[in-house]
């Protein structure tokens, strides 16, 4: 690693205070249902998951089966119909829109497969825009993007517009981004679903070096190759989890360290 920049470690969020560690992630029979007219659809049925701190889970499943519903709850961008969630021991399902806003700012990093990046506005700019919602300062927030941009290695490709990159480094724009408020968790939905397959195992390099570093990753993907890389796949299927299990992701770890 002694080559690599430096990449934040997840931060350390509260423990309990009997010292036992808290599930970073604690979902209990959570619901999502939409209400259309005559039926309802159930996009999450009773889904219950716990996932701690510095895991590094894939989440997979048939289209439609409630993978992005899932995400979008953990992120804070959308609210269970029943059900609870607890984002490091606070209770996130019972909160008002500014509530999820700011715990959104402060304890998620999202990378979305389309990249979502401003088109007018250079890398830079591009990853101190969430810095710029939680109100830091201009010396400070270009300090952090300059770090979060190196820490992805693109501190040669800062002053680029999206249009002036490639597919994989747009990503990691995207990643920086995500990365630069140093959230509790990395949230992606198909990160590798745009990108050719070269430059998709470079993205999930990627996250593997940030999971090494600390980092809690959770990524939505189709492809059985991609969720790999990760050390737990949790399978959805018509709103509920079909199965979970520890995936392959430590033995890619230990071959990647043995060539
Ligand atoms: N706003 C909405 N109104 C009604 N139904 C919705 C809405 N959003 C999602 N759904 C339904 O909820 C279910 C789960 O959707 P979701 O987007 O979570 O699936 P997914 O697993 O991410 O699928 P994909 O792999 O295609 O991205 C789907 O059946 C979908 O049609
Ligand atoms: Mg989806």
């Amino acid at each position: 690693m002694t080559e690599r920049p430096h990449i934040h470690q997840g931060n350390g969020k509260p423990q309990q205070a009997d010292g036992a560690s808290a599930q970073m992630i604690d979902i209990q029979n959570l619901r999502k249902t939409y209400d259309m007219g005559a039926t309802q659809v159930h996009a999450l049925n009773r889904v219950s998951v716990a996932i701690e701190r510095n895991e590094y889970v894939a989440i997979m499943g048939p289209s439609g089966s409630g993978k992005s519903t899932l995400m979008n709850i953990i992120g804070c961008l959308d609210v269970p119909t029943e059900g609870t969630y607890r984002l490091n021991s606070q209770l996130v399902s019972d909160m008002d829109d500014d509530e999820l806003a700011r715990i959104r700012n402060q304890e998620i990093g999202f990378v979305f497969q389309t990249f979502n990046l401003l088109p007018r506005s250079d890398a830079l700019r591009n990853v101190e825009l969430p810095l710029i919602y939680s109100g830091m300062p201009g010396r400070e927030r270009k300090a952090r993007a300059e770090e979060a941009l190196n820490a992805v290695g693109l501190g040669d490709r800062m002053d680029h517009r999206p249009n002036e990159l490639s597919g994989g480094q747009r990503q990691r724009v995207a990643v920086a981004r995500a990365l630069s408020n140093h959230p509790s968790i990395i949230l992606a939905d198909e990160p590798t679903g745009a990108l050719d397959t070269r430059t998709g195992q470079e993205i999930m390099e990627l996250f593997t070096r940030l999971h090494e570093s600390g980092n809690t990753i959770i990524l939505v993907t189709h492809e059985e190759d991609i969720a790999a890389f990760a050390h737990r796949i949790i399978r959805f299927r018509d709103g509920e989890v079909e199965s979970d299990e520890v995936a392959a992701g430590t033995k890619k770890t230990a071959e990647r360290e043995a060539s």
